[in-house]
C-alpha cells in the first residue's frame, strides 16, 4: 500500500477564528483521518518572522495554534505535527534551494509584488520595508514541502504560486544534480473546491485583514455571543420576511449544520424570524460543536509542556525523514567529507602502482621428486627449488620462503636467468605483507 503524503503549514500569527476553523482547520484534521493519507502538518514558526518581529506575540501565537489544531482533534500518534523551526535540516535546504532559485522568479511572487506596488502607490521607494525574508519566502516555503516528499499540499488559492514555484525550484535541482535520480517529488497544489469561505461580521470573506473576525476559542462561549450579536443586519422588524443572503448569518448556519437544519433555518428567516432569535440560533449551532473543542483547548493550554512534548516527538519523526534526504543532497551537490577523498587517493594510488602478484607453483619431474617454482606476474621464472623428496618437503619450504623472504637462495635455489635478488626479495615481501 502507498500512501499519499500530504503536507500543509499553518503560518503561526494572529488569533484563529471561525473561518480557519471551517476552512482549514476541520477538514485537515478529517483529511488526516484518511488510512491512505501519511499527513505532515507543522507550525510554519519561521514564516511568521517574517511578518511579526514582537517575539511575545510569536510565542503565544505558536502555542495557541498549536492547542487549537490538537483540540481540534489531530492526533499526533498518526499525524506528523512539528514546527518548523525545529527542522534544523529546513533552513539547510533552503539555503541549497536558494543557490538555484533565479531571482526573476521571486520576482515575479504575488506576495513580493503586492508589497512593492503598494509602495509606488504611495510614493515610496519599492523596496522600503520589504526584507529579504519576504523576498525569499517561496523558497524557505518550497523547503518546508521538498524536504518530505510531499504529494499534495493542500493550500488556499493564494498559495498556488508557492506550490508552483516550489515544483519549478524542485525540477531544477532535480535536472542539475540528480544525474538521473529525481531527489524531490514535484508536489500538486490540492485546492478544496467545496470548502465554504466563511463570511465575517460585514458578510465579506472573514479575515484578519477585514476585522471581521469571529474568535474560535479565544474569550469563550460568551466572546462568540457578543462577536454574532454584531453580524450587519438590516433594520426588519420581527414578522417581516426576511432575504436569508442579506448577510452572513445562513452561510455562516450551514457552515456548523446538517443540509436539512439550514433549509429550516432558511426558511424561517423568509417566514419573519427576528434577528435576535436567528442569531440566538447561530450561537447555539457554533457553540454545541465548538464546546467540546474549546475544552480540550483550555486544558492544554494550561499545560505548555506537554504541548512542548508533543511538537519534540513530531519533530523527532520528521528529522528521522530529513535527515538522510538533507545527507543526500549535501553529497549530491559536493558538501562530502574529505576522508572520503582522501580514501579515493588511496585506491587509485592501489590500482596503479601495485603490480599483479607473483605466483608459487609447485610440480613433480618425471624421476618423482617433487619442484616448486617462482613466476612473476608475466610467467618469468623468478627462483627454482632444487628437487625434494615428497611433496610435504616442497611445501614446508615455499611456506618458509614466503613467511621469510631473507631466507630465499639459502637451501640450494637458484635465481630465474637476469633476475636481481632485489627483484626476487621484493617478489616475496608480497607474501609476508597481508
Ligand atoms: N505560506 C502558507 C500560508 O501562509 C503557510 C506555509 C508555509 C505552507 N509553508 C508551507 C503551506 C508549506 C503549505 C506548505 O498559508
Amino acid at each position: 500500500m502507498s500512501q499519499t503524503r500530504v503536507l500543509t503549514g499553518i503560518t503561526t500569527t494572529g488569533t484563529p477564528h471561525l473561518g480557519n476553523y471551517v476552512g482549514a482547520i476541520r477538514p485537515a484534521v478529517a483529511a488526516s483521518l484518511d488510512p491512505d493519507v501519511d499527513a505532515f502538518y507543522f507550525l510554519a514558526d519561521y514564516h511568521a518572522l517574517i511578518k511579526c518581529d514582537d517575539p511575545a506575540r510569536i510565542e503565544r501565537s505558536r502555542l495557541e495554534i498549536a492547542a487549537t489544531w490538537l483540540a481540534a482533534g489531530l492526533d499526533p500518534e498518526r499525524v506528523t505535527f512539528y514546527r518548523q523551526s525545529d527542522i534544523p535540516q529546513i533552513p539547510e535546504l533552503t539555503w541549497l534551494l536558494t543557490c538555484v532559485t533565479a531571482k526573476g522568479l521571486m520576482n515575479r511572487a504575488h506576495a513580493y509584488k503586492a508589497s512593492v506596488d503598494a509602495n509606488v502607490a504611495a510614493g515610496e521607494d519599492p523596496d522600503s520595508g520589504i526584507t529579504m525574508g519576504l523576498y525569499c519566502y517561496p523558497v524557505l516555503m518550497a523547503a518546508d514541502i521538498l524536504m518530505f516528499n510531499a504529494h499534495k499540499v493542500p493550500v488556499g488559492r493564494d498559495q498556488v504560486q508557492h506550490i508552483e514555484m516550489a515544483r519549478d525550484v524542485g525540477a531544477r535541482f532535480n535536472h542539475l544534480f540528480g544525474g538521473g535520480r529525481e531527489f524531490f517529488v514535484l508536489p500538486e497544489a490540492q485546492i478544496e473546491e467545496d470548502v465554504a469561505v466563511l463570511p465575517g461580521l460585514d458578510g465579506r470573506k472573514m479575515s484578519k485583514s477585514y476585522d471581521n473576525t469571529i474568535p474560535l476559542f479565544a474569550g469563550g462561549a460568551r466572546r462568540l455571543k457578543d462577536a454574532i450579536a454584531r453580524i450587519l443586519t438590516d433594520s426588519r422588524a420581527p414578522g417581516e420576511p426576511k432575504d436569508p443572503d442579506s448577510n452572513a448569518l445562513a452561510t455562516l448556519y450551514q457552515a456548523f449544520s446538517e443540509a436539512e437544519d439550514t433549509v429550516a433555518y432558511r426558511a424561517a428567516l423568509s417566514a419573519g424570524l427576528s434577528w435576535g432569535e436567528a442569531k440566538a440560533r447561530l450561537f447555539q449551532t457554533i457553540d454545541a460543536q465548538v464546546a467540546p473543542l474549546r475544552e480540550r483547548y483550555e486544558a492544554l493550554i494550561a499545560r505548555p509542556a506537554d504541548i512542548e512534548d508533543i511538537l519534540q516527538a513530531g519533530a523527532k519523526k520528521a528529522r528521522a525523514v530529513a535527515a538522510p534526504l538533507l545527507e543526500a543532497l549535501r553529497e549530491a551537490v559536493g558538501l562530502r567529507p574529505f576522508v572520503r577523498l582522501a580514501d579515493a587517493r588511496q585506491a587509485d594510488a592501489a590500482s596503479i602502482e601495485a603490480p599483479k602478484p607473483p605466483l608459487f607453483k609447485q610440480y613433480r619431474e618425471a624421476d618423482g621428486r617433487f619442484f616448486f617454482k617462482l613466476l612473476d606476474a608475466d610467467g618469468r621464472l623468478l627462483l627454482q627449488s632444487p628437487g625434494y623428496a615428497s611433496p610435504r618437503d616442497a611445501g614446508q619450504r615455499v611456506a618458509a620462503l614466503k613467511a621469510d623472504p631473507r631466507a630465499a637462495l639459502l637451501d640450494g635455489e637458484t635465481l630465474g636467468e637476469a633476475v636481481a635478488p632485489e627483484e626476487l626479495a621484493a617478489a616475496l615481501s608480497r607474501f609476508s605483507e597481508d
